[in-house]
């Protein structure tokens, strides 16, 4: 038995600063690279607890969850209106969420389709309101917690925030959830909290953090715990050709273990294949999966929650989205399964 990450997915409309939010705690500069600015593509990045623990700093101190969660799990969604499907991918794959705003903007097509996303899998979720450096006359304080850098603006500056905040409580109220401030919620069961943050400058993200900690510590404790002999499960976020290896698959696992010499069950268009893994190959603790490259690691196993490329045979035909199994010995049963799971998509 082993408790494992919660998977994190980042979801908003487009750029509301999703990718931004996560450079920020990787320490990487992934968003500026962007082809057009856009992201295209789920990204999925492991950060270990000591990364979190570093931003938090003492706000962690009641909470017992941090001894016992390896890290979280993070997935970027593209906010773009092209990317639905991966929207719904990343919203389904979620244990919890951030859902940004840009709280200059507010609330745009994008996030009213990420919130009912969220709405239909019942993910708890936290909302980031972002960009808080933006309100004309905010003092900028790099890397400052949310209320200390409030508390050194001018009072017109914290009108012009809470206005905002509130505009994101009505609407919230309008589409069926109670919302608050973080700072002045009374129920956590009842309210959903609402951080204003920077992603640029780093301001709030100790306390969204701290709530995102909260919220698994509140929901999930059952939730995560994974049988760490039992097979993997896991979903296929893309199929690729790389140099040197050939057509390769990038994964997520959530539940189980993967070990190198399984035998793989996937999805093509028209089948349900068997192929034997040749290896497995993981990205560093804050790496971008998808930016990752050449600084994989081969590993003999891995254990959920985890990004993996895969390289076997006979997989060009894989569609993304679709389900991983490990073949067992009953290979009609997992073939049903599968078949059941994507009817369910
Ligand atoms: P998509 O993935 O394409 O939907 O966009 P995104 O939500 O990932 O947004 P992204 O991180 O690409 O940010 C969009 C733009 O907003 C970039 O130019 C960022 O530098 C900028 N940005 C993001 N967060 C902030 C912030 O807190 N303050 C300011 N001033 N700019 C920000
Ligand atoms: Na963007
Ligand atoms: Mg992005």
């Amino acid at each position: 038995m082993k408790i494992r990450s919660p998977i994190v997915s980042v979801l908003g409309h487009v750029d509301h600063g999703k990718t931004t939010l996560l450079d920020f705690i990787r320490g990487s500069a992934i968003a500026q690279k962007e082809a057009g600015g856009i992201t295209q593509h789920i990204g999925a990045t492991e950060i270990p607890m000591e990364v979190i623990e570093n931003i938090c700093g003492d706000f962690l101190k009641q909470l017992d969850i941090k001894e016992t969660l390896p890290g979280l799990f993070f997935i970027d969604t593209p906010g773009h209106e092209a990317f639905t499907t991966l929207r719904k991918r990343g919203g389904a794959l979620a244990d919890l969420a951030i859902l940004i705003v840009d709280v200059n903007e507010g609330f745009k097509p994008q996030t009213y389709e990420a919130l009912n996303i969220l709405k239909m899998c019942k993910t708890p979720f936290i909302v980031a309101a972002n960009k808080m450096d933006k309100i004309h006359g905010w003092e900028t304080y790099k890397g400052l917690p949310f209320l200390k850098s409030y508390s050194k603006q001018t009072k017109s500056v914290q009108e012009k925030l809470d206005t905002k905040v509130y505009e994101l409580v009505g609407i919230l109220h309008e589409e069926g959830f109670e919302s608050e401030r973080f700072d002045r919620v009374e129920n956590f069961a009842r309210q959903i909290s609402i951080i204003p943050i920077s992603a640029k400058s780093g301001e709030g993200i100790a306390e969204l953090l701290t709530m995102l900690m909260g919220l698994a510590q509140q929901y999930l404790k059952e939730q995560l715990q994974i049988e760490t002999d039992a097979p993997a499960k896991g979903t296929i976020l893309e199929v690729k050709e790389e140099t040197g290896l050939g057509v390769t698959v990038d994964a997520v696992i959530y539940d189980g273990i993967l070990k190198k010499k399984d035998t793989i069950v996937l999805t093509t268009i028209d089948k349900v294949i068997k192929t034997k893994i040749r290896s497995l190959l993981k990205p560093r603790p804050l790496e971008e999966m998808r930016e990752s490259k050449k600084r994989f690691k081969k590993v003999d196993e891995v254990v959920a929650a985890a990004g993996i490329k895969i390289v076997a045979p006979n997989i060009e035909d894989v569609i993304s989205g679709s389900p991983l199994r490990v073949a067992t010995k009953d290979f009609e049963r997992v073939k049903e399964e599968i078949l059941n799971e994507i009817e369910s998509i």
